[in-house]
């Protein structure tokens, strides 16, 4: 029954591509397409919504793909309510349809016009590296690449349940729609910080919420496994801004903690409710700008101890503690900095060790070298070799293996 409206929610999608499309893109608040169809809530998740070819000039700025859709699906938040969010699906030019990989970038921000649908379109954003060559390197390979707006139409920032359903019924959407991929076609999941909340999300929630998928494996990097250590640690770090976006990111559909956090924030003195309240409208680079000198606690009438609140915690305790809601079905790869200056290494051995202890395939890299920026680009080509082999069909590893290594692209400390 669920494949049958699938598929006829797939068919209904499919006719509204021939209608006219905007030759360049509008920021997803001010287009119209951005908006599920009405009786949206009956379709089952990851039911295509809309489909569209994405606008702009999509592929001539990734030159190893040859068409690319904006797909609107239905999604699931994390209060288990109806929701909906957009992927962004890249063709390559040469392919026999066998493999897709689900590439979590990591935007970080709460602001509906920083997600990646509207994003890819801007260099800056695809210019920081490893975006733009991870992206070219899967097309070329012949790899589908499927690029979710895992945060939702609500910019759920930093919320598990929301960000892994997301991803997971971006998948969905993509295998229910088709579009000539094989009928065993593998697909993974890539994520690095951001990018890898919502893709250890997946893997954890797959086999409760999508138990018909498949993965062939999941590279996980510079992740983020207790989220209450980001709001601790952050006055004072170049990362700070994350403060602000995780904040509003886990009260966005909670609007009791919504109400909570806006009654703790101060009214007058240099670090009001309006300073804070800013960051909705910031990117991650944005935020990272503003809030990285501020002493972020002063922002709250209570200081750090505003943020303990119950109403807050029960937040935290439901989306933001990984290995807590199901086990990964498919062969993982975790990279790290043991220096990984946003969240520690010892948060992730533990992760690691929870799933080796039930049996998990779990690859864990430890980098000697460089701090979370550095190590998404020094962990990035142990994390490709790993997708090419999981989506080629040749890995063979299994149990758990940990292993220190010392990658040194760069020895940045951040
Ligand atoms: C694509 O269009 C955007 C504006 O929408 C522009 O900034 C960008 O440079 C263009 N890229 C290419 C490769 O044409
Ligand atoms: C499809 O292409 C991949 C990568 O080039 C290759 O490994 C695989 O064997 C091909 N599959 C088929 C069915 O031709
Ligand atoms: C998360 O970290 C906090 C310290 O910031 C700690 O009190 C709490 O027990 C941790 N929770 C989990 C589930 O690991
Ligand atoms: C709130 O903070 C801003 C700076 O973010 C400042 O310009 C403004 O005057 C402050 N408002 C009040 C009422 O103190
Ligand atoms: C596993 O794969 C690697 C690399 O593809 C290969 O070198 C190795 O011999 C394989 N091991 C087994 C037990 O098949
Ligand atoms: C990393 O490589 C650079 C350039 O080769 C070198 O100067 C630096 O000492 C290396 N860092 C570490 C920690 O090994």
């Amino acid at each position: 029954m669920l494949l049958i409206l699938a598929a006829l929610w797939a068919m209904l999608a499919t006719l509204a591509l021939s209608a006219p499309l905007s030759s360049s893109p509008l920021p997803p608040s001010q287009d119209p397409w951005y908006t599920a169809p009405l009786g949206f809530e009956t379709a089952p998740p990851g039911a295509v919504l809309r489909l569209r070819c994405a606008p702009g000039n999509i592929t001539t700025i990734f030159t190893s793909n040859s068409a690319a859709y904006s797909v609107l699906y239905r999604t699931t938040d994390s209060r288990y309510q109806p929701s909906w969010a957009v992927t962004t699906l890249l063709i390559p030019k040469q392919t026999n349809g066998s493999a897709l990989l689900s590439y979590q970038i990591p935007y970080s921000s709460v602001d509906i016009d920083a997600v990646p649908s509207f994003a890819l379109y801007n260099p800056a954003f695809t210019g920081t590296p490893p975006i733009y060559s991870d992206i070219q390197s899967a097309l070329s390979l012949g790899w589908y690449v499927n690029i979710p707006d895992f945060e939702t139409h609500t910019a759920s920032f930093g919320v598990g349940i929301t960000e892994g359903h997301a991803t997971l019924d971006s998948v969905r959407a993509v295998l229910n729609a088709g579009f000539d991929l094989a009928a065993d076609a593998r697909y993974a999941l890539w994520g690095y910080s951001g990018g890898s909340i919502a893709s250890e999300w997946a893997a954890e929630l797959q086999a409760q919420s999508a138990p018909e998928l498949s993965f062939a494996g999941a590279a996980i990097g510079g992740t983020v496994p207790n989220v209450t250590t980001i709001l601790t640690g952050a006055p004072g770090q170049w990362w700070a801004g994350l403060l602000p976006e995780a904040l509003l990111g886990f009260t966005i559909e909670y609007p009791a903690a919504r109400d909570y956090l806006l009654s703790q924030l101060k009214l007058t003195g240099p670090y009001n409710r309006t300073g804070f309240l800013v960051a909705e409208n910031f990117g991650v680079e944005q935020a990272f700008a503003v809030y990285a000198t501020q002493p972020l606690f002063e922002y709250f009438v209570n200081g750090y101890e505003s943020l303990l609140a119950p109403v807050l915690q029960d937040i935290y305790k439901n989306n933001g503690y990984m290995g807590y809601h199901g086990i990964p079905q498919m062969p993982l790869y975790f990279y790290k900095a043991t220096h990984d200056e946003i969240a520690s290494i010892e948060a992730v051995d533990e992760l690691v060790s929870r799933y080796c202890d039930v049996g998990g395939n779990v690859l864990y890299e430890r980098d000697s070298i460089g701090g979370h920026l550095a190590e998404e680009i020094n962990g990035d080509a142990s994390a490709f070799r790993f997708l090419q082999s999981v989506l080629g069909g040749t890995y063979n590893h299994t149990g758990c293996t940990v292993r220190d290594v010392a990658l040194n692209i760069t020895d940045s400390p951040l």
